[in-house]
């Protein structure tokens, strides 16, 4: 077939697509106990770069089918997509925008000085213009000058949001909570999450603060999220009782300018926002081109963690992901050095030509509790979709299911025995369980061998490890967020599908709001519409009752 007629066709008709569905069967002749000590192979598997390292040997992947892999992404066009991108193409097509969360985290100076960034001045001003804002309210929050409508310094955040416009935030808060400096930050300081739709989570929120000393934030892209607005509602209520009346008694009469000193918001919806009772001056924007889940660099994460950390914290976090966003453009022509390729290629190879459908994070720093709730959203909103850009069915499984939790809890214990997971790991040691088969059985298999069946593992588990260098920080926090933000987009691309629109996830809000209307109408109207299944007529009126 020559080069010409092969671009016309889809990626997983092409010859090189053949040659690593082939390869991918002869990987069980491959024990990774042997790949292990090839020495090449070891070389073109751990890479290193700045402050991190990235062992990938553990990849049940021949040298030839790693080359298989670098031609795939070069069939794909990954390096031309990649600049597209930072020259601000339409990538995401389906909904008509640009997808440029690489310019929320430019320096002011990039489109002058880095030749990637050229076509992004006007978005990196207006992303500086917000962040200056960010840092001028966060500063005046902090050190008392803006204060709560009661005269008493605003020492509490909560930040209301659910999905891309709450998981991030919440990860990046965990993963500072420790650090030396930014808890000292932090000092006396509370920042809590509002997502879920439930009074427990509203007790949660609220539990032990002062009204008159917390701002609400409400952080929503749309302004119209169902569960976020009636949370919003929910905490507008609880400042407005609250400042009215104290202990039963009618103490200060809460005016509409005091209720904004209260309650803030994230949007790229200005208008409903100042409609629900946010002042417009306390209005913090961002655009089109972030979609929700790439959005923690914007005023959605920048906003309530400069609140609660500062805004210089903030920054180095930004400084973080903007140094991985230069290494992933800077190395589009050479995709065997570059990390975010090279995680974003094996998740194609173990999840599409290995048909391992699980992938497990698991992160053995504490302080990355929230990391792989991040990633699954991230992950899964993004590449867990069943057609091309261009509308064609894809023949096979796109997008894995990520899960995970710290490491050392109990974790690797059930991926050991999974066959159809494959591990990420960030930090040191405990994967070799997940490749390795125990000699010891061997011995105990003539003594016993139910018991030996039992505690035997067959290994040979795909598993990468991860390693920055020092302890945790707010500038390395900013590099993990920007790789695995990379990695997800490389896979789609490979796959050819949109990783950065959700009409899945429309459909189940528009679906929501269905039942919800049929909800409230049977509170007046005592029945429910006929157009459901009987089974889901005998759920609603089950709750109902
Ligand atoms: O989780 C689904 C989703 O559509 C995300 O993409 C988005 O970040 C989230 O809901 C919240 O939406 P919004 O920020 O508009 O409230």
């Amino acid at each position: 077939m020559s080069e010409k007629e092969e671009k016309a066709i889809p990626i997983w008709e092409t010859e090189v697509w053949k040659h690593l569905e082939e390869n991918a069967k002869d990987i069980p002749s491959h024990h990774l106990r042997d790949l292990l000590n090839d020495k090449k192979r070891t070389s073109a598997l751990q890479l290193k770069h700045d402050n991190i390292w990235v062992d990938m040997t553990r990849q049940n992947i021949t040298s030839e089918g790693l080359n298989h892999l670098l031609k795939l992404a070069e069939k794909a066009n990954i390096g031309n997509k990649i600049y597209d991108m930072y020259r601000g193409g339409i990538m995401n097509v389906t909904e008509d925008r640009k997808v440029l969360h690489i310019a929320l985290r430019a320096d002011k100076n990039d489109a002058h000085v880095h030749k990637a960034y050229a076509s992004l001045d006007k978005e990196i001003q207006s992303v500086w213009a917000v962040l200056d804002k960010i840092k001028d309210f966060s500063e005046r929050v902090r050190n008392g000058k803006f204060k709560g409508s009661t005269g008493k310094p605003l020492r509490n955040v909560i930040s209301i949001g659910i999905g891309g416009s709450y998981l991030g935030v919440e990860f990046v808060y965990e993963a500072l909570r420790n650090n030396a400096q930014a808890s000292e930050h932090a000092r006396d300081r509370h920042l809590r999450f509002f997502a879920n739709i439930d009074p427990i989570a509203f007790g949660r929120a609220t539990h032990g603060l002062d009204p008159e000393e917390t701002l609400c934030v409400v952080v929503s892209k749309t302004f119209t999220t169902r569960e976020t607005m009636m949370n919003a509602l929910l905490c507008k209520e609880w400042l407005l009782t609250v400042l009215y009346k104290r202990r039963g008694k009618y103490i200060y009469k809460c005016t509409e300018k005091g209720l904004g000193q209260h309650l803030i918001a994230v949007t790229t919806n200005i208008k409903d926002a100042v409609k629900f009772g946010v002042l417009e001056e306390n209005t913090f924007e961002f655009w089109d081109w972030v979609g929700g889940r790439y959005s923690v660099c914007s005023a959605v994460g920048v906003l309530p963690l400069s609140l609660h950390y500062g805004f210089a914290t903030m920054h180095e976090f930004l400084k973080g992901a903007n140094a991985i966003d230069k290494h992933f453009v800077d190395e589009r022509d050479n995709l065997a050095k570059n990390i975010p390729a090279m995680l974003g290629l094996f998740g194609v190879w173990n999840s599409t030509f290995l048909k391992r459908s699980t992938r497990a994070l698991i992160p053995y720093c504490e302080a990355l509790c929230r990391f792989p709730a991040h990633v699954q959203q991230l992950d899964m909103e993004s590449n867990g979709k069943s057609v091309a850009v261009d509308g064609t069915r894809l023949p096979f499984e796109a997008g894995e299911i990520d899960f995970g939790e710290p490491g050392r809890r109990h974790f690797e214990n059930h991926c050991k025995q999974s066959s159809r997971t494959n591990v990420k790991l960030l930090c040191t040691g405990r994967c070799i369980g997940l490749w390795k088969r125990p000699k010891e059985t061997e011995k105990e298999n003539a003594i016993n061998s139910v018991l030996a069946a039992h505690k035997t593992f067959a290994g040979n588990r795909p598993s990468t490890i991860i390693l920055f260098d020092g302890a945790l920080n707010a500038y390395n926090c900013g590099q993990l967020l920007s790789i695995y933000e990379h990695r997800t987009a490389i896979q789609g691309s490979i796959w050819q599908i949109n990783s950065f629109d959700q009409w899945g996830v429309e459909l189940g809000k528009v679906l929501g709001k269905k039942v919800r209307t049929s909800i409230d109408a049977f509170v007046t109207e005592k029945k429910l519409p006929t157009d459901y299944s009987q089974a889901t007529l005998n759920s609603l009126q089950h709750y109902l009752t």
